[in-house]
């Protein structure tokens, strides 16, 4: 069977970045440490007021095309995943793909386009449909666009605003991909929840609290679901481990319960009941706050030991190493932790080829998804055109009351006309409604 998988990836961030030490926490008279340590979080990247969902997911989209050497010609099908969609007809993807159209001399007339909506899950669920597209033979030769990009942003003092972010990742999906192949396998969990939702509004309606307990809820049933797929997971069988990452101290939690989900009955379980005890089982407790009490003492005494701290540094932490600097970028997320490891391991020369990554994506509303993907020796090469560190050191840093103003101009119900506050360089722009799509 041929390999289908990701063959490229583009990152591009917003040009603002917000410093949640220096300048957020003092403002909200919160301690920084909340910020830094709690949620895990240094800095969220903002959209400068010509940026928004379109022109980031064009630049990432562009910038991919650039540098694999493509035309319109060549891509059959460009999705758009997003829950930042300020037009309830006409997929985003159309006004991507007018973007991209200025500057070629051919158009995307034969290409499916569309826009995926199920909270962060949808940009995996986009690449599941570029993947489907392919094995089914539809593809005629060519390729598809996937791109993740939102505008994360709550109301302003809304316990949510710490967590905000905004940017797009463009993933190119093709047959004998040069980064990872994805699996057939998936695991699902899914069910009716309103902890987060935007009816009809741009910021979210959010229980924050209860928003955490439903991912980690969601989780567990995908990664049972996975495991009756694949007969059996064991942690080691991962080198990466990419996470939907609202916020770093959400994956800590995240991480804690699927290691020791997926320990049970094996040798790691054994070797860590030397120090820790066995992990208790339901059947041993009168009810099921007993029990639950008995999974977070085993979780939290698990944590602390070697095995975990040394698993978690290897296969967690290098995924978290972007978004500590950008926030949450909801459809994005989980595809900016997968970049973040790859380039991790790059710059420490870990031997990836063949290895296999674990990827749990997460949409509020809600439903995770857990699949694993098999990197492709030279996966170096394609990870190492990646610019985001420059694109991360370029941003603008910007004051609370610049913040302010910013936020208020992508507020749709505002009247704000607020001044740009850097200048776009070889970039797509909004430039106004109807003449969107320009490239200064
Ligand atoms: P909060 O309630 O203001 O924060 O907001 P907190 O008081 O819970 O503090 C956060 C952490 O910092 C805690 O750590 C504190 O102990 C710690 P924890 O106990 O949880 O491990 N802390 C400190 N640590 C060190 N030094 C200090 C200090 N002070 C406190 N001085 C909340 C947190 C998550 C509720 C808020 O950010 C929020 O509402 N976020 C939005 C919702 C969200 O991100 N939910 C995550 C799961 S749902 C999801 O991922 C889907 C999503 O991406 C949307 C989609 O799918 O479309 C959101």
């Amino acid at each position: 069977m041929t390999a289908v998988g990701i063959d490229a990836i583009e990152i591009w961030t917003g040009n603002l970045r917000l410093d949640l030490a220096e300048t957020f926490a003092p403002a909200q008279d919160e301690d920084p440490g909340k910020y830094t340590k709690g949620l895990g979080l240094n800095a969220s990247s903002f959209p400068d007021v010509y940026e928004d969902i379109v022109t980031m997911g064009a630049n990432a989209a562009h910038r991919l095309m650039e540098r694999k050497g493509l035309t319109p010609d060549d891509i059959g099908r460009i999705d758009v995943a997003t829950e930042s969609a300020f037009d309830n007809s006409k997929p985003v993807s159309t006004y991507v793909a007018g973007c991209l159209e200025s500057v070629y001399d051919e158009d995307f007339h034969h290409a499916n386009k569309g826009e995926r909506k199920f909270a962060c899950i949808a940009g995996t669920q986009s690449l599941d449909d570029a993947y489907n597209w392919i094995r089914a033979g539809r593809h005629r030769g060519k390729k598809a666009i996937v791109i993740a990009t939102d505008t994360a942003l709550y109301a302003r003092d809304d316990p949510g605003e710490a967590t905000q972010g905004a940017g797009a990742v463009a993933m190119l999906v093709d047959e004998d991909p040069s980064l990872v192949e994805l699996s057939t396998e998936q695991g699902f969990g899914s069910a009716d929840e309103t902890d987060f939702l935007k009816p009809n509004q741009q910021f979210p309606s959010v229980d924050g609290k209860r928003s955490m307990k439903v991912y980690l809820a969601r989780l567990r049933e995908a990664l049972e679901d996975y495991e009756s797929q694949v007969g059996g997971v064991h942690p080691e069988d991962f080198e990466l481990v990419p996470f939907h990452t609202p916020f770093p101290g959400m994956v800590r939690k995240a991480a804690a319960l699927g290691y020791r989900h997926i320990i049970r009955d094996t040798d790691v379980e054994l070797t860590v009941a030397e120090e820790i005890g066995r992990q208790p089982r339901p059947e041993e407790f009168k009810t099921q706050e007993q029990y639950f009490d008995a999974v977070t003492e085993y979780t939290d005494a698990l944590t602390e030991t070697e095995r975990y701290q040394a698993w978690y540094a290897d296969t967690i932490e290098p995924t978290l190493e972007i978004a500590r600097e950008v926030g949450n970028w909801y459809t994005g997320s989980v595809h900016v932790a997968r970049a973040a490891g790859l380039r991790h391991a790059r710059r420490n020369d870990r031997d990836l080829d063949d290895a296999k990554l674990l990827l749990a994506s997460y949409g509020s509303g809600a439903q995770a998804e857990i699949h694993h993907e098999t990197v492709v020796p030279g996966w170096e090469d394609e990870i190492a055109e990646l610019n985001v560190d420059e694109q991360l050191a370029d941003r603008y840093e910007i004051s609370f009351e610049e913040y302010e103003r910013i936020h208020d101009a992508h507020n749709h119900d505002s009247e704000t006309d607020v001044e740009e506050l850097t200048t776009p360089s070889e970039e797509f722009v909004f430039d106004g409604w109807g003449r969107m799509g320009e490239r200064k």
